[in-house]
Protein backbone atom coordinates (compact mmCIF):
# COMPACT_ATOMS: atom_id res chain seq x y z
CA UNK A 1 0.00 0.00 0.00
CA UNK A 2 1.24 3.41 -0.55
CA UNK A 3 2.47 5.62 2.22
CA UNK A 4 0.27 9.55 3.17
CA UNK A 5 3.14 10.51 0.74
CA UNK A 6 3.51 8.92 -2.80
CA UNK A 7 5.04 9.96 -5.93
CA UNK A 8 6.13 8.21 -9.00
CA UNK A 9 7.99 9.79 -12.30
CA UNK A 10 7.36 13.54 -11.64
CA UNK A 11 8.92 15.61 -14.08
CA UNK A 12 8.75 19.24 -14.18
CA UNK A 13 10.42 21.17 -16.30
CA UNK A 14 11.08 25.55 -16.79
CA UNK A 15 11.89 26.14 -20.29
CA UNK A 16 14.97 24.45 -20.38
CA UNK A 17 15.44 23.45 -16.61
CA UNK A 18 14.35 20.02 -15.25
CA UNK A 19 13.24 21.24 -11.83
CA UNK A 20 11.81 17.91 -11.57
CA UNK A 21 13.76 14.95 -13.26
CA UNK A 22 11.80 11.80 -12.58
CA UNK A 23 11.15 11.80 -9.10
CA UNK A 24 9.21 9.08 -6.77
CA UNK A 25 8.91 9.27 -3.31
CA UNK A 26 7.07 7.09 -0.66
CA UNK A 27 6.70 8.48 2.91
CA UNK A 28 4.65 5.78 5.17
CA UNK A 29 1.97 7.49 7.80
CA UNK A 30 3.16 8.50 10.49
CA UNK A 31 6.74 8.93 9.35
CA UNK A 32 8.97 12.07 8.53
CA UNK A 33 10.72 12.49 4.98
CA UNK A 34 13.68 14.72 4.59
CA UNK A 35 14.16 15.97 1.30
CA UNK A 36 17.98 17.26 1.66
CA UNK A 37 19.82 19.09 -1.43
CA UNK A 38 21.45 22.28 -2.29
CA UNK A 39 19.59 25.22 -3.51
CA UNK A 40 17.97 24.81 -6.94
CA UNK A 41 17.67 21.10 -6.40
CA UNK A 42 14.03 21.10 -6.76
CA UNK A 43 12.93 21.21 -3.16
CA UNK A 44 10.16 23.62 -3.40
CA UNK A 45 8.85 22.30 -6.60
CA UNK A 46 8.26 18.72 -5.30
CA UNK A 47 5.97 20.78 -2.52
CA UNK A 48 4.92 22.78 -4.60
CA UNK A 49 3.66 19.84 -7.00
CA UNK A 50 2.88 17.60 -3.85
CA UNK A 51 0.26 20.28 -2.34
CA UNK A 52 -1.19 20.94 -5.64
CA UNK A 53 0.05 24.14 -6.28
CA UNK A 54 1.52 23.58 -9.62
CA UNK A 55 0.96 20.50 -12.03
CA UNK A 56 3.68 18.21 -13.14
CA UNK A 57 4.71 17.71 -16.83
CA UNK A 58 4.39 14.03 -16.09
CA UNK A 59 4.10 11.33 -13.12
CA UNK A 60 1.62 10.59 -10.32
CA UNK A 61 0.96 11.75 -6.65
CA UNK A 62 -1.35 10.88 -3.85
CA UNK A 63 -1.31 12.22 -0.57
CA UNK A 64 -3.52 11.23 2.25
CA UNK A 65 -4.84 8.10 0.05
CA UNK A 66 -6.15 11.42 -2.53
CA UNK A 67 -4.86 11.63 -5.90
CA UNK A 68 -3.24 15.14 -6.43
CA UNK A 69 -3.87 15.61 -10.27
CA UNK A 70 -7.47 14.26 -9.73
CA UNK A 71 -8.92 15.69 -6.76
CA UNK A 72 -6.47 18.86 -5.63
CA UNK A 73 -9.14 20.40 -3.41
CA UNK A 74 -9.98 17.23 -2.05
CA UNK A 75 -5.83 17.14 -0.70
CA UNK A 76 -6.06 20.69 0.29
CA UNK A 77 -8.53 19.63 2.73
CA UNK A 78 -6.27 16.92 4.19
CA UNK A 79 -2.63 19.35 4.37
CA UNK A 80 -1.10 21.90 5.56
CA UNK A 81 1.79 23.74 4.70
CA UNK A 82 4.52 25.86 5.58
CA UNK A 83 6.14 27.71 2.69
CA UNK A 84 10.20 28.43 2.22
CA UNK A 85 8.99 32.12 2.74
CA UNK A 86 6.48 33.13 5.51
CA UNK A 87 2.78 33.59 4.67
CA UNK A 88 1.80 35.60 7.67
CA UNK A 89 -0.55 39.49 7.54
CA UNK A 90 1.80 41.55 8.73
CA UNK A 91 -0.62 44.17 9.92
CA UNK A 92 -2.34 41.55 12.11
CA UNK A 93 -1.37 40.22 15.09
CA UNK A 94 -0.42 36.95 15.93
CA UNK A 95 -3.18 36.02 17.66
CA UNK A 96 -5.22 37.49 14.85
CA UNK A 97 -3.51 35.56 12.23
CA UNK A 98 -3.98 32.75 13.75
CA UNK A 99 -7.61 33.24 14.49
CA UNK A 100 -8.31 34.04 10.66
CA UNK A 101 -6.81 30.51 9.64
CA UNK A 102 -9.29 28.84 11.75
CA UNK A 103 -11.93 30.64 10.60
CA UNK A 104 -10.82 30.10 7.39
CA UNK A 105 -11.38 27.00 7.76
CA UNK A 106 -14.79 27.38 9.43
CA UNK A 107 -13.77 26.46 12.93
CA UNK A 108 -16.09 28.41 14.91
CA UNK A 109 -15.61 31.57 16.68
CA UNK A 110 -14.57 30.18 20.01
CA UNK A 111 -12.50 27.16 18.80
CA UNK A 112 -10.62 29.62 16.65
CA UNK A 113 -9.72 31.74 19.42
CA UNK A 114 -8.46 28.53 21.54
CA UNK A 115 -6.43 26.99 18.74
CA UNK A 116 -5.18 30.17 18.60
CA UNK A 117 -3.86 30.32 22.50
CA UNK A 118 -2.75 27.11 22.50
CA UNK A 119 -0.34 27.45 19.48
CA UNK A 120 1.22 30.50 20.48
CA UNK A 121 1.96 28.93 23.93
CA UNK A 122 3.29 25.95 22.10
CA UNK A 123 5.39 28.19 19.85
CA UNK A 124 7.04 30.67 22.21
CA UNK A 125 4.39 33.75 21.34
CA UNK A 126 2.27 34.38 23.86
CA UNK A 127 4.13 37.21 25.11
CA UNK A 128 4.61 38.58 21.80
CA UNK A 129 0.24 37.37 20.71
CA UNK A 130 -0.90 41.21 20.66
CA UNK A 131 1.54 42.73 18.49
CA UNK A 132 1.16 43.12 15.11
CA UNK A 133 3.07 40.32 13.19
CA UNK A 134 4.96 43.24 11.25
CA UNK A 135 7.57 43.75 14.97
CA UNK A 136 8.48 40.17 14.69
CA UNK A 137 11.72 39.02 14.21
CA UNK A 138 12.45 36.10 11.37
CA UNK A 139 12.63 33.29 13.86
CA UNK A 140 8.93 34.76 15.10
CA UNK A 141 7.29 35.11 12.19
CA UNK A 142 8.60 31.20 11.34
CA UNK A 143 7.05 30.01 14.15
CA UNK A 144 4.05 32.14 13.54
CA UNK A 145 3.68 30.45 9.94
CA UNK A 146 4.45 27.01 11.11
CA UNK A 147 1.28 27.68 13.52
CA UNK A 148 -1.16 28.49 10.50
CA UNK A 149 -0.01 25.76 8.76
CA UNK A 150 -1.02 23.89 12.52
CA UNK A 151 -4.27 25.34 13.49
CA UNK A 152 -6.21 22.56 12.14
CA UNK A 153 -4.07 19.56 12.51
CA UNK A 154 -3.60 18.32 9.22
CA UNK A 155 -2.96 14.76 9.28
CA UNK A 156 0.19 15.66 6.33
CA UNK A 157 2.35 18.48 6.46
CA UNK A 158 4.79 19.84 4.36
CA UNK A 159 7.45 22.31 5.86
CA UNK A 160 9.55 23.94 2.97
CA UNK A 161 13.09 24.83 5.03
CA UNK A 162 11.35 25.67 8.12
CA UNK A 163 14.72 26.37 9.56
CA UNK A 164 16.43 28.23 6.68
CA UNK A 165 17.72 31.66 8.22
CA UNK A 166 16.90 30.78 11.96
CA UNK A 167 19.85 31.29 14.82
CA UNK A 168 20.20 28.23 16.61
CA UNK A 169 18.25 28.79 19.34
CA UNK A 170 15.22 29.54 17.40
CA UNK A 171 16.47 26.67 14.95
CA UNK A 172 16.24 24.10 18.26
CA UNK A 173 13.04 25.40 19.54
CA UNK A 174 11.78 24.70 16.11
CA UNK A 175 12.77 21.05 15.86
CA UNK A 176 11.40 20.69 19.38
CA UNK A 177 7.96 21.82 18.26
CA UNK A 178 8.26 19.45 14.90
CA UNK A 179 9.51 16.57 17.28
CA UNK A 180 5.91 16.81 19.42
CA UNK A 181 4.21 17.36 16.33
CA UNK A 182 5.31 13.83 14.67
CA UNK A 183 4.91 12.75 17.80
CA UNK A 184 1.60 13.00 17.64
CA UNK A 185 1.44 10.64 14.26
CA UNK A 186 1.32 13.34 11.47
CA UNK A 187 3.21 12.38 8.62
CA UNK A 188 5.88 15.37 7.62
CA UNK A 189 7.58 15.60 4.56
CA UNK A 190 10.43 18.40 5.11
CA UNK A 191 12.88 20.00 3.02
CA UNK A 192 16.58 21.40 4.26
CA UNK A 193 19.76 22.36 3.34
CA UNK A 194 20.98 21.00 6.57
CA UNK A 195 21.95 17.25 7.26
CA UNK A 196 22.40 17.93 10.24
CA UNK A 197 18.30 18.67 10.83
CA UNK A 198 16.96 15.76 8.47
CA UNK A 199 19.50 13.59 11.17
CA UNK A 200 17.42 14.99 13.97
CA UNK A 201 14.08 15.07 12.65
CA UNK A 202 13.85 12.69 9.53
CA UNK A 203 12.87 9.03 9.51
CA UNK A 204 13.69 8.62 6.11
CA UNK A 205 16.24 10.90 3.89
CA UNK A 206 15.99 11.52 0.06
CA UNK A 207 19.44 13.11 -1.25
CA UNK A 208 18.00 15.11 -4.51
CA UNK A 209 20.42 17.15 -6.94
CA UNK A 210 19.27 18.39 -10.39
CA UNK A 211 15.71 17.52 -9.89
CA UNK A 212 16.54 13.57 -9.63
CA UNK A 213 17.33 11.18 -6.60
CA UNK A 214 20.44 10.29 -5.93
CA UNK A 215 20.84 8.85 -2.53
CA UNK A 216 17.89 7.58 -0.21
CA UNK A 217 18.08 5.74 3.50
CA UNK A 218 17.95 6.42 6.70
CA UNK A 219 20.42 8.91 7.70
CA UNK A 220 22.79 6.38 9.11
CA UNK A 221 23.00 4.78 6.19
CA UNK A 222 23.63 8.11 4.43
CA UNK A 223 27.01 8.93 6.95
CA UNK A 224 28.32 5.20 6.28
CA UNK A 225 27.76 6.24 2.70
CA UNK A 226 29.41 9.41 3.72
CA UNK A 227 32.36 7.59 5.51
CA UNK A 228 30.70 8.80 8.95
CA UNK A 229 32.31 11.30 11.17
CA UNK A 230 35.42 14.09 10.45
CA UNK A 231 38.36 14.50 12.17
CA UNK A 232 39.45 18.46 11.16
CA UNK A 233 42.89 19.59 12.20
CA UNK A 234 44.64 22.73 11.91
CA UNK A 235 48.28 22.22 11.80
CA UNK A 236 50.15 25.30 13.25
CA UNK A 237 52.69 25.40 10.42
CA UNK A 238 52.30 24.55 6.70
CA UNK A 239 55.43 22.37 6.97
CA UNK A 240 53.55 19.93 9.63
CA UNK A 241 51.12 19.33 6.95
CA UNK A 242 52.55 16.18 5.63
CA UNK A 243 53.58 14.81 8.62
CA UNK A 244 49.77 14.88 10.14
CA UNK A 245 48.80 13.80 6.57
CA UNK A 246 50.75 10.26 7.15
CA UNK A 247 49.12 10.14 11.24
CA UNK A 248 45.83 10.93 9.57
CA UNK A 249 46.06 8.15 7.42
CA UNK A 250 46.53 5.48 9.88
CA UNK A 251 43.52 6.43 11.44
CA UNK A 252 40.85 7.76 8.26
CA UNK A 253 38.38 5.47 6.46
CA UNK A 254 38.44 7.65 3.41
CA UNK A 255 40.82 10.26 1.27
CA UNK A 256 41.99 12.89 3.51
CA UNK A 257 41.40 16.53 1.95
CA UNK A 258 44.07 19.31 2.31
CA UNK A 259 43.64 22.78 2.48
CA UNK A 260 47.19 23.78 2.10
CA UNK A 261 46.40 28.17 2.90
CA UNK A 262 43.91 27.15 6.27
CA UNK A 263 46.53 24.28 6.89
CA UNK A 264 43.40 22.66 7.14
CA UNK A 265 43.24 18.58 7.15
CA UNK A 266 39.47 16.86 7.02
CA UNK A 267 39.41 13.13 7.15
CA UNK A 268 36.48 10.38 7.63
CA UNK A 269 36.71 8.07 10.48
CA UNK A 270 34.83 6.04 12.75
CA UNK A 271 35.11 5.87 16.17
CA UNK A 272 34.58 9.16 17.72
CA UNK A 273 36.16 11.17 21.22
CA UNK A 274 38.43 7.91 22.17
CA UNK A 275 39.99 7.97 18.15
CA UNK A 276 40.29 11.88 18.31
CA UNK A 277 42.15 11.09 21.74
CA UNK A 278 44.57 8.66 20.03
CA UNK A 279 45.06 11.25 16.93
CA UNK A 280 46.19 14.36 19.59
CA UNK A 281 48.44 12.03 21.09
CA UNK A 282 50.04 10.50 18.31
CA UNK A 283 50.28 14.32 16.22
CA UNK A 284 51.97 15.09 19.46
CA UNK A 285 54.24 11.94 19.24
CA UNK A 286 55.30 13.09 16.01
CA UNK A 287 55.91 16.81 17.04
CA UNK A 288 53.07 18.03 15.25
CA UNK A 289 52.12 21.57 16.91
CA UNK A 290 48.00 21.78 16.44
CA UNK A 291 46.34 25.16 15.95
CA UNK A 292 42.66 23.18 16.35
CA UNK A 293 41.14 19.72 16.50
CA UNK A 294 38.02 18.33 16.38
CA UNK A 295 35.41 15.76 15.65
CA UNK A 296 32.25 16.86 13.18
CA UNK A 297 29.29 15.10 12.13
CA UNK A 298 29.40 15.15 8.21
CA UNK A 299 27.62 18.01 6.11
CA UNK A 300 25.35 17.91 3.25
CA UNK A 301 28.95 18.82 1.47
CA UNK A 302 30.62 16.15 2.90
CA UNK A 303 27.40 13.70 2.01
CA UNK A 304 27.67 15.88 -2.01
CA UNK A 305 30.99 14.95 -2.10
CA UNK A 306 30.85 11.19 -1.46
CA UNK A 307 27.87 10.83 -3.70
CA UNK A 308 28.38 12.77 -6.53
CA UNK A 309 32.51 13.39 -6.03
CA UNK A 310 31.69 17.49 -6.65
CA UNK A 311 30.59 19.72 -3.39
CA UNK A 312 26.82 20.89 -3.36
CA UNK A 313 26.74 24.14 -5.78
CA UNK A 314 25.39 27.32 -4.09
CA UNK A 315 23.25 28.47 -7.13
CA UNK A 316 22.15 32.07 -6.61
CA UNK A 317 19.08 33.46 -6.38
CA UNK A 318 17.57 30.28 -7.53
CA UNK A 319 18.79 30.45 -10.29
CA UNK A 320 20.72 27.06 -11.32
CA UNK A 321 24.24 27.89 -12.86
CA UNK A 322 25.95 26.16 -15.64
CA UNK A 323 25.30 22.73 -14.10
CA UNK A 324 28.50 20.92 -14.15
CA UNK A 325 30.32 24.49 -12.53
CA UNK A 326 30.65 22.87 -9.01
CA UNK A 327 32.36 19.95 -10.52
CA UNK A 328 35.60 21.06 -12.01
CA UNK A 329 36.31 23.32 -9.01
CA UNK A 330 35.72 21.51 -6.00
CA UNK A 331 38.72 19.56 -6.39
CA UNK A 332 39.67 16.57 -4.08
CA UNK A 333 38.16 18.74 -0.91
CA UNK A 334 35.05 21.23 -0.75
CA UNK A 335 38.14 23.82 -1.16
CA UNK A 336 37.39 26.72 1.43
CA UNK A 337 33.41 27.09 1.26
CA UNK A 338 33.09 24.55 3.86
CA UNK A 339 32.22 26.11 7.12
CA UNK A 340 29.03 28.33 5.94
CA UNK A 341 27.11 25.89 8.49
CA UNK A 342 29.36 26.63 11.40
CA UNK A 343 29.40 22.90 12.56
CA UNK A 344 27.06 21.68 15.12
N1 LIG B 1 8.62 29.31 -11.52
C1 LIG B 1 9.82 28.99 -12.01
N2 LIG B 1 10.23 29.43 -13.22
C2 LIG B 1 11.43 29.09 -13.72
N3 LIG B 1 12.32 28.30 -13.11
C3 LIG B 1 11.98 27.82 -11.90
C4 LIG B 1 10.72 28.14 -11.29
N4 LIG B 1 10.65 27.51 -10.07
C5 LIG B 1 11.82 26.84 -9.96
N5 LIG B 1 12.61 27.02 -11.04
C6 LIG B 1 13.94 26.41 -11.25
O1 LIG B 1 13.83 25.03 -10.96
C7 LIG B 1 14.96 24.56 -10.26
C8 LIG B 1 14.52 23.98 -8.92
O2 LIG B 1 14.04 25.04 -8.10
P1 LIG B 1 13.46 24.81 -6.65
O3 LIG B 1 12.47 23.71 -6.69
O4 LIG B 1 12.99 26.13 -6.15
O5 LIG B 1 14.75 24.32 -5.85
P2 LIG B 1 15.03 24.29 -4.27
O6 LIG B 1 13.76 24.55 -3.56
O7 LIG B 1 15.61 22.94 -4.04
O8 LIG B 1 16.04 25.36 -4.01
C9 LIG B 1 15.88 25.75 -10.13
O9 LIG B 1 16.81 25.69 -11.18
C10 LIG B 1 14.96 26.92 -10.27
O10 LIG B 1 15.65 28.04 -10.78
MG1 LIG C 1 13.26 25.98 -2.13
Amino acid sequence: MPGAIYAEGLVKTFGDVRALDGVDLDVPEGTVLGLLGPNGAGKTTAVRVLTTLLRPDSGQAVVAGIDVLKNPNEVRRSIGLSGQFAAVDEYLTGRENLRMVGQLYQMSARDAKKRAGQLLERFHLADAADRTAKTYSGGMRRRLDLAAALVVSPPVMFMDEPTTGLDPRNRQQLWEVIQDLVAGGTTLLLTTQYLEEADHLAHDICVIDHGRVIARGTSDQLKARTGGERVEVVVHRGHQIESARSVLAAYGTGEIAVTAHTRKLTVPVTGGARLLAEVIRDLDGRGVEIDDIGLRRPTLDDVFISLTGHAAEQAKNGESGPTEAGATESGPAGSDQDQKEGGR
